[in-house]
């Protein structure tokens, strides 16, 4: 044992006199400089308030339209709203859900979240919940369905399901069951990146059978991209860089989430040195098939500073859509020895809010909309840090069914959701992996 340590040391000290003999330095390896990212200015808060969506007054017209439209031909209307992944689907249906003009028109309203874990019971069990916390001790989809049509029977309910994947139409025909009862005029707004799952529930007329959201206007893009650059939504305090958000933001090719993200990687960044590496990097040309990460999704994470990256990539133990908390997070990053010591004048928990604020401020991280408190990742964030993660870090709960489970070799982070009852056997397969 101590021969090995004493190797390791002789390494080290290798490594430092060629570090010296080199001139290298110390950073923390942010974009264009190398003052620590954490002494900067940010802002956190106001980035989820509703006015500051771009663009989307049309879309919303046309969504409330169809809301407050009288069908007789059917008891409950679906409305699918189709895009691919960022492109603001959930923000739509968000602004919608909120306006003023359909206020008073529904009792209830309901948000869930269906993800692509869709199955029937977790579904109505998440509907249900919004009524009434005793959903859990039901347990067959039988009493869940029967309770929910007692709940929604003869009322003119607004249900939105967001980001729906589940494209069997045997599985939505359970699932809607329950809804057939409602009072005429009820609605469900459904999100979904795929368009055969809007052909499935659709009741609009067959020329139009969804919604299809599209890309926001360059001008659109453009301000959402200032407004997260340089927290004014265009580029008055700052011409020089104008020509060059341009040409950034013509890359986004009018997605949301990729302005978005770009954006705050460039957050109080104003030289326009560092703007061009941006722009001019090769990582937008990488072949997809490499992976289905998005190329300003990948720059973003490409920049950021390493202390964040690690941090970022340890999220990769959460499940899609999972709401957590900031003070866990720090604690589970102290756990497992990401962040610095404590000095005299920080402690380590210090350390670890000022990383947490800049991913949330670098749009890494999002305030739930669901939990006041809590944050979520965007899902083409989660499968950032998937693919980041590698096998470093495993989750449990994709080993489902009866399939013989394996855990990669090289897995050193497990989670897992717990379940109702959780025997052994559920853990049997960490026994073989001693790096965990
Ligand atoms: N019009 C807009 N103005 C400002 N920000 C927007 C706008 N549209 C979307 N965003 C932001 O872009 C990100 C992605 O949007 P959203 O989550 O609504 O996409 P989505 O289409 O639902 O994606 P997915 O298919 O992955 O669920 C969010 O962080 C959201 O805040
Ligand atoms: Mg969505």
């Amino acid at each position: 044992m101590m021969s090995k340590v004493e190797k390791l040391t002789e390494r080290l000290q290798g490594i430092e006199i060629r570090k010296k003999s080199l001139g290298l330095k110390a950073s923390v390896g942010g974009i264009g400089s190398t003052t620590a990212v954490s002494e900067r200015r940010r802002e956190t808060t106001s980035l989820e308030d509703k006015s500051l969506v771009y663009g989307r007054e049309k879309d919303k017209e046309a969504i409330l339209q169809l809301l407050l439209k009288e069908d007789e031909s059917v008891s409950v209307s679906v409305i699918p709203i189709v895009g691919m992944g960022g492109i603001g689907k959930t923000t739509l249906a968000r602004l919608v859900y909120n306006d003023e003009r359909i206020k008073g028109c529904f009792d209830p309203k309901l948000w869930v979240c269906v993800s692509d874990d869709y199955d029937v019971v977790r579904v109505t069990k998440a509907i249900l919940e919004a009524f009434t916390s005793d959903a859990n001790k039901l347990e067959t989809l039988n009493m869940l369905q029967k309770k929910l049509n007692e709940k929604l029977s003869g009322k003119r309910f607004l249900l939105v399901l967001d980001d729906a994947w589940n494209d069997n139409y045997a599985d939505w025909d359970v699932l809607r069951r329950p809804f057939m009862h409602g009072a005429p005029g009820s609605k469900i707004i459904l999100t979904t990146r795929l368009r055969n799952v809007a052909k499935i529930t659709s009741t609009l007329c067959p020329s139009q059978l969804a919604y299809t959201l599209n890309e926001l206007s360059k001008d659109e893009c453009l301000s959402l991209f200032a407004h997260h650059a340089l927290a004014r939504p265009n580029f008055d305090a700052h011409p020089h860089l104008k020509e060059i958000g341009e040409k950034i933001v013509n890359k986004c090719k009018g997605l949301p989430l990729a302005a978005k993200t770009l954006g705050g990687l460039l957050r109080n960044e104003s030289q326009q040195r560092v703007w061009e590496n941006i722009s001019d990097s090769k990582i937008w040309d990488l072949p997809e098939q490499q992976s289905n990460i998005l190329p300003a999704l990948r720059l973003s994470y490409h920049h950021l500073p390493s202390h964040l990256k690690q941090c970022f990539a340890y999220c990769a133990i959460f499940p899609k859509d999972y709401a957590f908390d900031k003070g866990e997070l720090i604690l589970l990053w102290m756990g497992v020895g990401l962040l610095p010591l404590s000095t005299e004048k920080k402690q380590m928990e210090d350390f670890g809010s000022e990383y947490f604020d800049d991913l949330l401020s670098r749009s890494f991280f999002q305030q739930s909309s669901a939990f006041e408190s809590r944050f979520v990742m965007h899902d083409l964030l989660n499968d950032l840090t998937l693919y980041i993660a590698g096998d470093i870090c495993f989750m449990l709960d994709k080993l489902v069914g009866d399939k013989q489970i394996e855990i990669p070799e090289g897995a050193r982070h497990l989670s897992f959701l717990r379940q109702r009852f959780d025997g052994l056997q559920r853990f049997r397969p960490t026994y073989k992996r001693q790096h965990l």
